[in-house]
């Protein structure tokens, strides 16, 4: 579902009307209910998944507001905010955020330049057409805050630390003085790079002129990428220490030290970034056949055989959470078929485990519960995955989060929302800014909280990631075919042709977070 006329004019699209018209089934757009996820069954989601896609992108949207997700002044993304416990209205926002953030708010932007009726339908729903051109007026504004940053910093060498981002001009949040970490950065690099291709594919002047800003901005943090974070053998830091931050980066007196033996060497979302020096480093390629090398040790090979459910043959998690997904948004893995067979098994995997261990929803690295009597989030559970097939055992379970499923979504959208649906329909899941970050599977609390993190990566996955702008434009930079070898050598000397398992289906949920006497946010409750 794409603009049609998009990529010839850029402002002037087809009406309002038109687009209206061309909805699934020729529906006329309602405003939906901000409870609507009790208004569909699990079989309403399996059987009309674009309305319902329609229903969710709508309220999701709803994050999108100056002053909670991003601050309009300088473009730049908010982590989120806390919400009020009775009513589900914003309350404490967090005024931070980080490189990874703003990868998921460039890669929603990229798809509404490129005329996605799904992205407009987030940002701009009264009025479709005005998607792309307002999506790149915030891509102006934060250029200049990229610009201005490095300018004030320029030992990030362009990257960017968690940031703090409420004032006009964005500072180094607390912490991160003279650190910079490169996992959220290699998301962040190419998120930037689909957008440039969406921008360039506008012939007006100003998105021309705003793609080579952006360019400009990706060429710059390439020729520093391999000087801020590679050590050499192959070793890549998890989190470079900076001499001085406010020192260039070619200057005598800085310096770069990886902060700790801890590298960027997983197979994750980690890997964006080893994908990035491997294209656009500016380094030897003997060093950068060596980044793989290192990296080989953590690509294992797991099997899901769990309550008369399996072998499947997956790729070993870490937790298996979610989160790892994450590189499969931005970069074509799935062009490769053993890769995505492989992943599509995991998803298998993830789906039955949930059903195997009766539980109400999906596992990934989330916030936990409010506390209500202090108003405080309790933490944050990174252990949340499958400890059958992942290196870390020791997890934690009692806490299941509605991005779970954006992993699902990109394989099959109805089973994917179907368990977004299971958890969305649990007490207080639902707020007037759309999902709610996490709930507790016996339905006691939930973590009263919106982030970037938890909702949008559903909304991202829903758009198909940025994998279609981000292969047209490996294409045009002659990186596509290297980017597919590469890919299928590194799988195939792990998991070889064959996998185990690739006849079983998604599994549904099955089970319900119980109602525990939680009362809907008010701001949020059913009117039907
Ligand atoms: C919708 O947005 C387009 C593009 O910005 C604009 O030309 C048009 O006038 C707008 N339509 C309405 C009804 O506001
Ligand atoms: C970043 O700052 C350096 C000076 O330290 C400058 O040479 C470079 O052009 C700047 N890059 C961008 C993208 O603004
Ligand atoms: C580098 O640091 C030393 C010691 O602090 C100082 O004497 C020198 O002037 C600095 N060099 C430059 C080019 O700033
Ligand atoms: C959890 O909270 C942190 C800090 O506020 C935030 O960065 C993150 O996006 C939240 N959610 C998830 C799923 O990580
Ligand atoms: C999450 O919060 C609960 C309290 O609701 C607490 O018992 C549990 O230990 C926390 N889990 C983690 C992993 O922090």
């Amino acid at each position: 579902m794409k603009f049609l006329s998009l990529s010839l004019t850029g402002a002037a699209l087809v009406s309002g009307a038109s687009l209206k018209e061309a909805r699934p089934n020729g529906k006329t757009p309602r405003a939906p209910s901000c409870r609507f996820g009790l208004q569909w069954s699990q079989q309403d989601v399996l059987e009309r998944t674009d309305d319902f896609i329609w229903d969710l992108l709508y309220w999701e949207g709803k994050f999108h507001q100056n002053d909670v997700a991003y601050n309009a002044e300088n473009g730049m993304s908010y982590d989120g905010t806390q919400l009020d416990w009775e009513t589900g209205e914003r309350t404490r926002k967090h005024d931070f955020s980080a490189a990874s953030k703003e990868a998921l708010q460039i890669m929603l932007y990229a798809q509404a330049i490129a005329g996605s009726e799904e992205a407009a339908r987030f940002l701009t729903p009264g009025n479709l057409s005005s998607a792309p051109a307002f999506a790149a007026s915030i891509m102006e504004t934060k250029l200049k805050s990229y610009q201005q940053f490095n300018q004030t910093y320029p030992g990030f060498g362009g990257y960017l630390p968690w940031i703090k981002t409420n004032e006009a001009q964005v500072t180094v949040a607390d912490g991160w003085n003279d650190r910079v970490p490169g996992l959220d950065n290699g998301e962040l690099v190419w998120a930037v790079y689909a957008c440039i291709e969406a921008l360039q594919r506008h012939f007006a002047p100003n998105f021309q002129k705003l793609a080579t800003g952006w360019q400009e901005w990706l060429d710059y943090v390439a020729s520093t990428a391999a000087e801020i974070f590679y050590i050499g053998k192959g070793r890549v830091c998890a989190v470079t220490a900076i001499g001085d931050q406010s020192l260039p980066v070619w200057h005598s007196n800085q310096t770069y030290d990886c902060e700790s033996e801890f590298y960027l060497d997983d197979p994750y979302e980690g890997e964006t970034f080893t994908y990035f020096l491997e294209f656009f480093g500016k380094m030897p390629k003997k060093d950068k056949h060596k980044l793989w090398e290192y990296k080989r040790a953590k690509l294992e090979k797991a099997e899901y055989n769990q309550g008369g459910i399996g072998p499947i043959t997956v790729r070993k998690g870490y937790w298996f959470s979610s989160h790892e997904i994450w590189n499969q948004m931005e970069l074509p893995y799935y062009d490769v078929d053993i890769v995505r067979r492989l992943f599509l098994n995991g998803e298998r995997a993830r789906t039955c485990n949930s059903v195997v261990t009766k539980s109400p929803g999906l596992y990934a690295s989330v916030n936990n519960s409010t506390d209500p009597e202090t108003d405080t989030i309790i933490g944050y559970i990174s252990p949340a995955g499958i400890p059958s097939i992942a290196s870390q055992k020791d997890q934690y379970h009692d806490v299941v989060t509605p991005y779970g499923a954006y992993p699902v979504v990109l394989f099959d959208k109805a089973v994917g929302l179907a368990w977004w649906r299971n958890m969305v329909i649990g007490k207080k899941m639902q707020n007037p800014y759309g999902s709610t970050e996490s709930t507790q599977i016996d339905g006691k609390l939930v973590s009263a909280l919106v982030t970037w993190d938890s909702k949008v990566t559903t909304v991202v996955a829903l758009l198909g990631g940025v994998t279609d702008l981000v292969r047209d434009r490996m294409r045009s930079d002659g990186i596509y075919e290297r980017f597919v070898e590469i890919t299928k050598r590194e799988h195939v000397r792990v998991f070889g042709h064959h996998l185990k398992g690739e006849d079983i289906d998604l599994c549904l949920p099955e089970e319900q977070v119980p109602d525990a006497g939680l009362e809907d946010f008010t701001s949020c409750e059913a009117q039907f």
